[in-house]
């Protein structure tokens, strides 16, 4: 197993410490809602909305992409549980890779017609953009690296890891998962 790009749960807490300073200040006096997309959001939102210092609410969005590749067709699992019209709105994704997805969810939200709608998103894979995303709130610009843990999986495991881990070889891990089960206990 080679290692790609490894952020620690250190350097992740500590990111995610200054985001929430930065949302707290533009948000003084509001009550922002920050809009989870399941599931992979969830470990993120839950450390971010432990340092907001303003009154935040919590809504939750599913989706499935369906068409590989990437055709940015989009199926709602779980539509939101209450409206935000009038709202601010904060969009949270664990990582904005073609911004597809993003950009799908940001066109339906703001049919909505909140007060304002905002990204923010842990992760920040650029260079593989399709379609530009104007990120409010980015935790770490990352290359072009498949990465698992923190919220990111694959085939639905690792998003229990503190760590994100790059896996420059995704064939070995479709192939043989186990050597990267060493990765629990190993932050
Ligand atoms: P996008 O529509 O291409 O921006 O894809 C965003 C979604 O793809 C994310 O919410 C993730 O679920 C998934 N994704 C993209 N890159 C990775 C990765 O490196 N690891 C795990 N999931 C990823
Ligand atoms: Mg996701």
């Amino acid at each position: 197993m080679t290692a790609g790009i490894r952020l620690s749960s250190r350097e992740i807490a500590s990111r995610i410490e200054e985001l929430a300073r930065q949302i707290s200040r533009d948000y003084e006096g509001r009550s922002p809602i920050m809009v989870g997309v399941l599931r992979g959001s969830v470990i993120f939102l839950a450390d971010l909305a432990r340092h907001l210092t303003v009154p935040a609410r919590f809504d939750f969005m599913s989706i499935s992409s369906y068409g590989a590749g990437g055709s940015g067709v989009v199926r709602i699992l779980k539509d939101l549980d209450a409206s935000i019209a009038g709202e601010d709105v904060i969009l949270v994704e664990d990582i904005i890779d073609t911004g597809l997805t993003a950009t799908y969810l940001t066109t339906n939200l703001r049919g909505r017609a909140p007060r304002s709608l905002e990204i923010c998103a842990l992760l920040d894979k650029s260079v593989r953009r399709i379609v530009e995303v104007p990120i409010r709130y980015r935790g770490f610009e990352i290359p072009d690296e498949f990465v698992i843990g923190y919220g990111l999986d694959h085939q639905g495991r690792y998003r229990n890891l503190p760590q994100i881990v790059g896996v420059p070889d995704i064939a070995t891990l479709n192939a043989d998962p186990s050597p990267f089960d060493a990765l629990y206990g190993a932050a």
